[in-house]
């Protein structure tokens, strides 16, 4: 009897142990966007507004944008902005996005809320992606 509840006291240690150690090293994609929200509200509405649209030909709408798939040059973008042409769903933009100074965490965040936003879905972006993506070479960005 005593040894049965000592099995059971184990395993359910066990399983605790396992649950924060999986919470504690993944990052929880509903939290991260919701805190993305609060990024994107600060640091990007006033140009690409509330519901993502922009205006259009003058700043670029991320509702809807196949643009965003590319990690590297999205975080690239939200960090080190972008200037030079570009076309989104078929109309054209040529203006100026200065960088944002943001940690690793938020620029993921950001990035993460973009993502799942306004109809876009795509796959958690962790902040250990942002320093290398800094790092990559993205084809035809140009930093701001
Ligand atoms: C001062 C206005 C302004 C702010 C603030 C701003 N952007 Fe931009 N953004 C622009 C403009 C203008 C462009 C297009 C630049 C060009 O034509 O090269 C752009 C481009 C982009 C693009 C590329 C779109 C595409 O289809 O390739 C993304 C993604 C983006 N911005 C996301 C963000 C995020 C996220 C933030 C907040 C961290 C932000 N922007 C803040 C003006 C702004």
């Amino acid at each position: 009897m005593s040894k049965r509840i000592t099995a059971i006291v184990f395993l359910m240690t066990i399983s605790i142990v396992l649950v924060s150690f999986q919470q504690s090293f993944t990052v929880n994609k509903s939290k991260s966007i919701e805190r993305g929200k609060t990024v994107y509200e600060t640091y990007c509405q006033s140009c690409h507004m509330e519901d993502g649209n922009g205006m259009e030909a003058v700043f670029p709408p991320l509702a809807k944008s196949p643009n965003l798939a590319d990690k590297n040059r999205l975080l690239k973008i939200i960090v080190q902005g972008m200037r030079g042409p570009i076309k989104v769903n078929n109309v054209n933009y040529d203006g100026e996005m200065p960088g944002t100074v943001l940690t690793d965490e938020q620029a993921a965040d950001v990035a993460n809320y973009i993502r799942n936003s306004w109809g876009n879905k795509a796959e958690t972006i962790l902040p250990s992606q942002v320093q290398p993506a800094l790092k990559a070479t993205v084809k035809g960005y140009q930093k701001y």
